[in-house]
C-alpha cells in the first residue's frame, strides 16, 4: 500500500540501486561543451556542491561523493527505507562529504540546502504529482547558482502517447487487488497482457507498449512497479518541461546522451531538411521527438547559458581527456543509430583506434589526422558509443573514500546474480565506472590485498550453490574479466597496480 505521505508515488517497494552515467558531473559538462555552452568542472578537491532530488538509495550520489572528496553532496528522498540504505553505505565507507536528507521535495525548505553547482533528478519528474513538480522548480529557483548545471530525465511525448492507456490499465487493475505494489503490478500486467493477446487496439498498436508487455524476462518487478504503479505518471513534451524550468532561469542546452545532439546521426537527410526550416531549438526538439523513438529524455539545463563560438567549443573539447573503458580489440567503428548504420570515415577510425590505446586528449587524437573530423564529433562518437569516458582531471589520484566504498561494494557480492549498484567510484572520471557484478567482486578482493592468484578461491566463493556447468561459466567469465577488464581498472587506479 502507498503511504499517506507519498502523494501517490510507490513507497512500499524499494527502488533498485542503480548507476546512471548521465548524472555524472563530467557528462553534464560534456553536454554543455558539445553544444558550445561555457562550463567548468570543479576539481575533485574544490569546494563544489552536487544535489540529487529523489535519490532513491543514492547510489549515484555516493559515487559522486567518493570520487570528489572536496565536494559537498546532498541526496534527498522522502522514503526512509531508501535513505537508510544510503546512510548505511556512506557510514560504512566513512564518506563524510555526503548528507542524506529524508524529505519531501514539495515541502522542503530551501534554507535546508546549500547552493548547488550541479543538480540532478533521474526518474522523478514524470512520475510525481503536479505539486511535487512545483516543489522541484521552487528548489531549483532558490538553490542553483548562476552557471549551475541541471540534469533531468523524464518520459517524453510523443514517444509515450500510445502507452498512456496501458499505464492507466495496469494501475487501475493493480489497485483493485490487495497487497503490496509489486504484487499489484503483477495483476495489472496480467490483465494488460491478456488484452494484448486479444488484439486490444491500444495494446498492440504501439511498438513501445508491445515491448513493455512482451519483454518481461530480466526486467525487475521492483523497477516495473516504480515505472507504472504511480498515480500521477505523466509523460511531457520537451517544450513544456523547458517552460517549467525557465522559472528557475534554466536554459535548455542539449542531451546528456552525446550522439543525440547530432541530427546528422539521428535523423534522415529529408527529416533534417524539414527541421532546418526552423531556427529555434524548441521546434528542433519537437521535430526530433516526432521523428525518433525517444521515450526517456536525459536533458541538460544551465542557469544562464553563455554560448561561445565554434572555435571556442572545439578548443574546450580538445582539452578533454578520453579514457578508454573497453580493450583496443573491442574497437567499434560502425555505429547502430536511428538513421541506420553509420560507418566512420578512415581518418576517424584511426583516431578511434588510438583513443583505445590509452588516455589521450581529444586534441592529441585529432593531431593524428589534421583537418579531418572535429573535436565534438570524435568525443561524441567515443563517449556516445560507450568506448571511452571523458575526464577533465585525468591526473587525479584515487581518493581513499573511493577505495573504501569500492571495497565495501565488492565485499557485498556473494553471488553473480547480485545486480545491485553496478559501478565503482573513480577519481579520474569524477564519477562511477559501470562494471559487471563479477568485476565489482574482483575489485573488492584486489582492494583487500588479494591477487589474481586467488582466482580459483574466488570462483569457489561465488559458486557455492551453482551446478558444475554453471561453475564452469563463472570460471570462464572470471578469466575474461581478469584478462580484459582488470587492466582497465588498474589504468583508472580503481584497483592497485
Ligand atoms: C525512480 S526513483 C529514482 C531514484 C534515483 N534517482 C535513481 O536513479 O536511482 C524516484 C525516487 O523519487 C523519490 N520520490 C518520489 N516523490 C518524492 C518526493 N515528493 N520527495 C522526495 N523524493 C521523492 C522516490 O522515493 C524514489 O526513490
Amino acid at each position: 500500500m502507498n503511504q499517506s505521505w507519498s502523494s501517490g508515488y510507490v513507497a512500499d517497494v524499494p527502488y533498485p540501486e542503480g548507476f546512471y552515467v548521465q548524472q555524472s558531473p563530467a557528462r553534464m559538462v560534456l553536454t554543455c561543451l558539445l553544444l558550445g555552452v561555457v562550463a567548468d568542472l570543479p576539481s575533485p578537491t574544490d569546494d563544489a556542491c552536487y544535489i540529487e532530488l529523489g535519490c532513491g538509495v543514492g547510489f549515484g550520489a555516493l559515487m559522486t561523493a567518493a570520487s570528489n572528496p572536496g565536494w559537498k553532496v546532498v541526496a534527498i528522498d522522502y522514503n526512509p527505507a531508501h535513505i537508510a540504505v544510503g546512510v548505511g553505505l556512506a557510514r560504512a565507507a566513512r564518506l563524510a562529504n555526503i548528507e542524506f536528507l529524508e524529505a519531501d521535495v514539495s515541502q522542503l525548505s530551501p534554507s535546508a540546502l546549500p547552493t548547488a553547482d550541479f543538480v540532478t533528478l533521474h526518474g522523478l519528474w514524470s512520475w510525481v504529482a503536479p505539486e511535487v513538480r512545483a516543489g522541484i522548480v521552487r528548489l531549483l529557483v532558490a538553490k542553483t547558482r548562476p552557471g549551475a548545471i541541471v540534469h533531468i530525465s523524464y518520459n517524453s511525448l510523443p514517444a509515450w502517447q500510445g502507452a498512456i492507456g496501458m499505464q492507466r490499465l495496469i494501475h487501475e487493475a493493480g489497485m483493485r487487488v490487495p497487497g503490496r505494489s509489486d504484487e499489484r503490478i503483477e495483476a495489472g500486467m496480467e490483465l494488460a497482457r491478456e488484452l494484448n493477446g486479444l488484439s486490444a487496439h491500444h495494446l498492440v498498436e504501439s511498438k513501445l507498449v508491445r515491448g513493455v508487455l512482451e519483454k518481461r524476462e530480466g526486467v525487475a518487478t521492483q523497477y516495473l512497479t516504480h515505472e507504472y504503479m504511480n498515480v500521477h505518471w505523466a509523460p511531457e513534451f520537451h517544450a513544456d518541461v523547458a517552460d517549467a524550468l525557465s522559472e528557475a532561469k534554466l536554459d535548455w542546452v542539449g542531451s546528456a546522451n552525446p550522439l543525440e545532439n547530432f541530427p546528422g546521426l539521428m535523423m534522415t537527410p529529408e527529416q533534417r531538411k524539414v527541421m532546418d526550416r526552423y531556427s529555434d531549438p524548441i521546434m528542433h526538439e519537437l521535430i526530433k521527438d516526432i521523428c525518433l523513438q525517444r521515450g526517456l529524455r536525459h536533458d541538460i539545463y544551465v542557469r544562464g547559458a553563455r554560448r561561445g563560438g565554434i572555435r571556442q567549443r572545439e578548443a574546450a573539447i580538445s582539452r578533454l581527456t578520453l579514457i578508454p573503458v573497453v580493450c583496443p580489440d573491442e574497437l567499434q567503428t560502425t555505429l547502430d543509430l536511428p538513421a541506420g548504420k553509420a560507418e566512420m570515415s578512415e581518418p576517424l577510425k584511426e583516431m578511434m583506434g588510438a583513443a583505445l590505446q590509452g588516455p589521450a586528449t581529444v586534441g592529441e587524437l585529432l593531431a593524428r589526422a589534421p583537418g579531418h573530423g572535429s573535436a565534438a564529433e570524435l568525443a561524441s562518437v567515443m563517449i556516445g558509443s560507450h568506448q571511452c569516458q571523458p575526464s577533465v582531471w585525468p591526473q587525479s589520484g584515487q581518493p581513499e573514500g573511493a577505495d573504501r566504498l569500492n571495497r565495501l561494494l565488492g565485499g557485498r557480492v556473494a553471488s553473480v546474480a547480485d545486480g545491485r549498484g553496478l559501478a565503482l567510484a573513480c577519481g579520474r572520471l569524477g564519477t562511477g565506472l559501470g562494471v559487471s557484478t563479477l568485476l565489482k567482486f574482483i575489485a573488492g578482493r584486489l582492494l583487500n590485498g588479494e591477487s589474481e592468484k586467488d582466482a580459483d578461491a574466488w570462483v569457489a566463493a561465488l559458486g557455492g550453490d551453482l551446478r558444475p556447468e554453471e561453475l564452469g561459466t563463472v570460471r570462464e567469465l572470471m578469466h575474461t574479466a581478469l584478462e580484459r577488464r582488470v587492466p582497465l581498472l588498474r589504468q583508472l587506479q580503481i584497483v592497485p597496480g
